[in-house]
């Protein structure tokens, strides 16, 4: 069993080990600068620790579980220009130091780069992780779709949202956690256990992103704060805001979304006061742990020995109190 430090310093190798060394150099030099800006590799991370619960040699999971980090990093660069977001990980983001265009096809190289990599799955196991992982991809792109319909949509309900972060965000985790159940040859019961083990965790992380991009600290958590507040997103908080609001907060509400004001630092003050005066931080902080409960249910489900999901257990308790 390796320990959650050991599974760290596997992936962080792997992943400085990737060379993109075709010509031209610009359309990789985006690829690099994004992944040698670190971030927390949990996917494939996941990957390797489902992986673990079977098998000793995490060695034989490693391509694929990469070429999830490099698909995930394909998403943010995408992701960024379409939220108009000008910090990752404590760094302008691609299209800020380079264009939209860089962005647009560097990004696009990475997903063709993922692909490359999972395809190299050993024959065995190739078409399952390969159908996993396609299905998941698209059901990315609709999640992400959703978000930007929703952003001028304001009758969005806290249901659509829940599908909405499932599809963008929780079957990427539950992706790579099936994946290396795949890998191992779990029975297909435990693999599907760890699917939705994957998939509360998500909605968990996804609600905890939502309440850091409030309430998080730029230096930590590497994005400016309040980006959600300005693009209209529609999260949990802001859903919340308009259902729990009285009159005034109301047509305080109404002012703000929807406009791109001059001094953006006012539209974010304004409705994070409203969040505040509704104690929406822990109606979100009771929804992240009910979720963290439900995905811990189907973790104890799965039929192998407690010690060996510690290290899983660990991982998710980090997450749930994460600043970053
Ligand atoms: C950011 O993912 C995108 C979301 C799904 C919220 P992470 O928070 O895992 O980003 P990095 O890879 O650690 O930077
Ligand atoms: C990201 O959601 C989901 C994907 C990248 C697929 P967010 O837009 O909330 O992620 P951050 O906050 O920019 O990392
Ligand atoms: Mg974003
Ligand atoms: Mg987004
Ligand atoms: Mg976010």
């Amino acid at each position: 069993m390796l320990s959650f430090e050991e599974i760290r310093k596997k992936v962080e190798q792997a992943v400085s080990g990737l060379r993109f060394e075709y010509p031209p150099k610009s359309l990789y030099d985006p690829i690099e600068y994004t992944l040698a800006l670190g971030g927390k590799r949990i996917r494939p991370a996941l990957v390797l620790m489902a992986y673990n619960l079977y098998k000793e040699q995490v060695e034989a999971a490693l391509v694929p579980a990469v070429g999830l980090e490099v698909f995930h990093n394909f998403t943010l660069l995408h992701d960024d220009l379409m939220d108009e977001a000008d910090k990752r990980r404590n760094k302008p983001t691609v299209h800020k130091v380079w264009n939209a265009n860089t962005a647009i096809l560097s990004g696009d190289a990475m997903l063709i780069a993922a692909y490359e990599l999972i395809g190299k799955t050993d024959a065995a196991h190739l078409k399952p992780v390969f159908d996993l992982f396609t299905q998941t991809a698209l059901e990315i792109c609709g999640g992400q779709q959703y978000d930007m319909e929703f952003e001028t949509r304001t009758d969005v309900t806290e249901e659509e949202y829940i599908e909405m972060i499932r599809l963008k965000t929780a079957v990427l985790l539950a992706c790579a956690l099936k994946m290396g159940a795949i890998l191992a040859d779990a029975p297909a019961e435990d693999a599907e256990h760890l699917y939705q083990f994957g998939i509360h965790i998500g909605l968990a992380f996804q609600l905890q992103d939502d309440l850091l991009d409030v309430y998080g600290n730029t230096e930590t958590f590497g994005k400016n704060i309040g980006g959600d507040i300005l693009c209209d997103k529609k999260t949990f908080l802001l859903i919340n805001a308009f259902r729990r609001a009285d009159d005034r907060q109301r047509s305080e509400l109404d002012r703000w979304i929807g406009t791109k004001p001059e001094h953006p630092e006012e539209k974010i003050a304004a409705v994070t006061y409203i969040y505040n005066e509704l104690h929406l931080k822990e109606l979100s902080e009771q929804k992240i742990e009910d979720y963290f409960a439900r995905a811990m249910e189907h973790l104890d489900a799965v039929q192998v020995q407690p010690e060996k999901k510690a290290v899983l257990k660990q991982l998710s308790e980090r997450l749930m109190n994460r600043q970053s």
